[in-house]
Parts: C-alpha cells; structure tokens; sequence
C-alpha cells in the first residue's frame, strides 16, 4: 500500500495522470471514498490523461451509472440497488476496458479481477486529501515510483 498527499485539485490531477500511465488493458480501479472526496475528480484525471485530451468532458456519471469513453469505462454505482444489475449495465462489455468504478463497495464481485484500488479521505482540517493505492492481482509495479513526489507515509 501506498499512502499518498494531494495538497489541491492540481494534485489530484497530476496523481490521477501518473495512474493512468500505469494502467493496463481489463485493470479494474475502485475508487472509495465519502461523497465529495474526490473520485469523480481523480477519474476525470485519470480519462483525460490516458486519451490524452486534457479538456474532455467528463461528466460525474452518477446518474448514468456507467459512462463509455474508447478503452476506458467510469462507473458510479451509488444508485445501483443490486449487484446482479451489474451485468444488464454492460459494464464489463469488452475484457480489455480500463473500469474505474465509483462506489464499488455497491459490487465486490469486481475486486476479483486484477487492478488499483484507491481510497480517498479529507486531510487533516479539511485542507488536501489523503490517498491510499494498493495494487489487488498485480503489481503496482512503476507506478511506485510515479507516485513518489505525493507520498505520505510507507507500510507494509
Ligand atoms: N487534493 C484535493 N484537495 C482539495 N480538494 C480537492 C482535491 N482533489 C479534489 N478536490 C475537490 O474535491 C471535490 C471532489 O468532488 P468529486 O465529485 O470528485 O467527489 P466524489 O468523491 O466523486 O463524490 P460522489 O460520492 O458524490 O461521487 C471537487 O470539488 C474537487 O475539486
Ligand atoms: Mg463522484
């Protein structure tokens, strides 16, 4: 596990790009965390480095549940009642898509296949957020490295 400080939103971004260049094809990323902790925001980052269009809308898809994008899925799972709604959603279609799934705990079939999972918190006083990365079916690999400008703290 990786423990990890964003300061601010650039932060976020600048993790979130550092993620998406150590992502492989059918890698599933959960993304944990309370409301408003950041992990729309850190999949955004994630969208726009990996397609390489740092201005794409990436809307929160937390109405649409499961939003497309080439090679890459963004899943919100809040709303979904049931974890058999899963597979009517399409959101595992192609083996080879990237999933980041928001809310995963909706679905924890999907931690059987190999990825990241990410947990976000508030800092202390509100100030940044505290990330921790874990490598589940796989090796984190470079990513350790790319990540160590934001990191916090080291175990295991
Ligand atoms: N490192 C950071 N420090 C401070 N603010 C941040 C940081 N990273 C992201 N933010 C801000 O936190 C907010 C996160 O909102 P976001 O919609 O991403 O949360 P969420 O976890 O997806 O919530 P929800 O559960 O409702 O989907 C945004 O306003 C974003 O700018
Ligand atoms: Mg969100």
């Amino acid at each position: 596990m990786i423990a990890l400080f964003a300061p601010d939103a650039a932060a976020t971004d600048a993790i979130g790009a550092a993620i998406a260049a150590h992502l492989f094809p059918g890698d599933i990323v959960t993304l944990e965390g309370d409301l408003g902790a950041g992990k729309t925001a850190l999949a955004r980052a994630i969208i726009r480095a990996r397609l390489g269009e740092p201005d794409l809308e990436v809307p929160s898809p937390t109405f649409a549940i499961v939003q497309p994008y080439s090679g890459i899925v963004h899943a919100d799972l809040y709303r979904l009642a049931d974890e058999s709604e899963i597979d009517e959603l399409g959101l595992i279609e192609d083996v080879g898509d990237i999933v980041l799934v928001e809310w995963p705990e909706r679905a924890l079939s999907l931690m059987r296949r190999p990825g990241l999972g990410v947990a976000i918190g508030m800092g202390e006083q509100g100030a940044g957020r505290v990330l921790s990365v874990t490598a589940r079916g796989r090796e984190l690999g470079g990513l350790a490295d790319a990540l160590a400008p934001w990191r916090a703290e080291e175990t295991q």
